[in-house]
């Protein structure tokens, strides 16, 4: 029975690496519902291997995962999606050879997010329903990757470089469905995303992960303010604001 006092996702000294060996170590942070959190931070930083330890593609090597109060620490990916944690991958994962409207089938879960809904947060999808997924553009394969993601209606939403190889005026269009995301469906987001001005645009909050380690947190405010905490931390410099 979901705790519906709890956060939407709370990490608690989350370790989480390759063959028993921590890249990310001792990571605590939490994500509420409706809220966008971004996760920044340097290549090798470790922010896939902490996304993809919370959707339950690696196991954590130490440390607690709760979704809603629920300890989750462990459990493989498929049920983990089928419970409502929802990710975006890095690279997209898409399937060249089939169309749009196939892949949201695919994805469909018990009580699908209904067409429409999901046409009003991503209405570029609506022409290319019968397209293959090889031949769309950059930005609507991307699209199609959050789509997929959302028609299950996730409670926790996680989203891996949406931007990545996107024209910086895609970023501006893409990254802002996040909010949406979170205000009408009232998910949790936790994105990491490499554009820091833009990512800070559409966030409530973020941390910053540099060699594995937690090195700064904050509202999104506090963190535009701070241009030069931001900057350390990107260098190493910085402890835990
Ligand atoms: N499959 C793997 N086996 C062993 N080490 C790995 C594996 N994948 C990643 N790593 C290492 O874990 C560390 C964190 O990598 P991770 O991919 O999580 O970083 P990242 O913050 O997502 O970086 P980027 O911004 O480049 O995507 C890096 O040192 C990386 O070399
Ligand atoms: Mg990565």
């Amino acid at each position: 029975m979901p705790d519906a006092t709890a956060h939407r996702l709370q990490l608690d000294g989350l370790d989480a690496g390759y063959d028993g060996v921590p890249v990310v170590r001792g990571l605590t942070l939490h994500v509420q519902p409706g809220e966008v959190v971004a996760l920044l931070g340097p290549n090798g930083a470790g922010k896939t291997t902490t996304l993809n330890t919370v959707a339950g593609l690696q196991a954590p090597v130490d440390g607690a995962i709760h979704v809603d109060g629920e300890p989750i620490a462990g459990r493989p990916a498929h049920k983990l999606a089928r419970a409502g944690v929802a990710l975006v991958p890095e690279g997209r994962s898409l399937f060249f050879n089939l169309t749009v409207r196939e892949h949201l089938k695919l994805a469909e879960g018990r009580e699908p997010l209904a067409k429409q809904d999901l046409m009003d947060l991503l209405p570029e999808l609506e022409k290319c329903l019968d397209r293959k997924a090889g031949v769309l553009s950059g930005g609507e394969q991307q699209m199609l990757a959050v789509g997929r993601a959302l028609v299950s209606r996730p409670r926790l939403l996680l989203v891996d470089e949406m931007s990545l190889g996107l024209a910086p005026v895609i970023v501006e269009r893409l990254l802002p469905i996040l909010r949406r995301v979170a205000s009408d469906l009232g998910a949790g987001v936790l994105f990491v995303e490499q554009h820091v001005a833009s990512a800070l645009k559409v966030a409530d909050r973020a941390y910053v992960l540099n060699h594995g380690r937690l090195v700064l947190e904050g509202t999104a405010q506090e963190l535009r303010d701070r241009p030069d905490l931001l900057k350390s931390s990107y260098l190493g410099e910085v402890a835990v604001a």
